[in-house]
């Protein structure tokens, strides 16, 4: 089982990160292989909406998206990680999954599917600092939609409240625990 994790916080070893090397870990210890982009790192345009892909299945922007177009294709699940910033994905995460809009119009118009009953599955990992309870909504929503473009199922989310300051998810042993079993509950096909 191959892993990509998409990592959206422009924060090096902050809250989201920790908590998806700990997933990612679990799954490499479960026999999975996992890589990794990070993609404030990247040279990734926002989607211009010119409709090129809507002809062809492709994006006429040719940047770093073509490698996390050709990583996403070959990976059997996919896990998006990003914080909340202002009750959404980061502006890094949103931008990659903009992009997708070419996924979006294989699938949609030019009806191609993508290794269909492969059963890959996508997920998101993410943290706030605040503990509203809608805080997560707007993400969730926004993710199902990206996956559901990408031709994957969407499998869950993994969720941190209350968490500000850099690397403040290792103060919540409970929680490092519960993304270590997400990632074996991954690898074992039961997330
Ligand atoms: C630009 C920006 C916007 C943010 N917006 C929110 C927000 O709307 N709600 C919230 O609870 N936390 C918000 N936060 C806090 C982060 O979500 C929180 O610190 C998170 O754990 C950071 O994850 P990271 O360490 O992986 O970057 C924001 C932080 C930044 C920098």
């Amino acid at each position: 089982m191959k892993l990509l994790v998409l990592l959206g916080s422009p924060r090096k070893g902050g809250n989201s990160e920790t908590l998806a090397r700990k997933v990612a870990e679990a799954v490499e210890q479960g026999g999975g292989t996992v890589e990794y982009r990070r993609l404030n790192d990247l040279n990734i345009r926002p989607c211009q909406g010119c409709g090129g892909c809507e002809k062809t299945g492709n994006c006429v922007i040719k940047d770093d998206m073509t490698d996390i177009y050709q990583a996403a294709d070959e990976a059997d699940r996919i896990l998006l990680v990003s914080p909340v910033y202002f009750y959404a994905l980061s502006a890094q995460c949103k931008i990659c999954g903009d992009r997708f809009q070419a996924r979006w119009s294989r699938k949609y118009l030019l009806q191609e599917r993508f290794r269909q009953g492969e059963g890959r599955k996508g997920y998101l990992l993410s943290t706030s600092a605040t503990k509203g309870p809608k805080i997560f909504d707007c993400s969730i929503l926004t993710v199902r939609y990206i996956f559901d473009a990408m031709d994957v199922k969407y499998g869950g989310e993994f969720l941190v409240k209350g968490v500000d300051k850099r690397k403040a998810v290792l103060g919540l042993p409970d929680e490092m625990a519960k993304a270590e079993q997400f990632g074996k509950d991954m690898v074992a096909g039961k997330a």
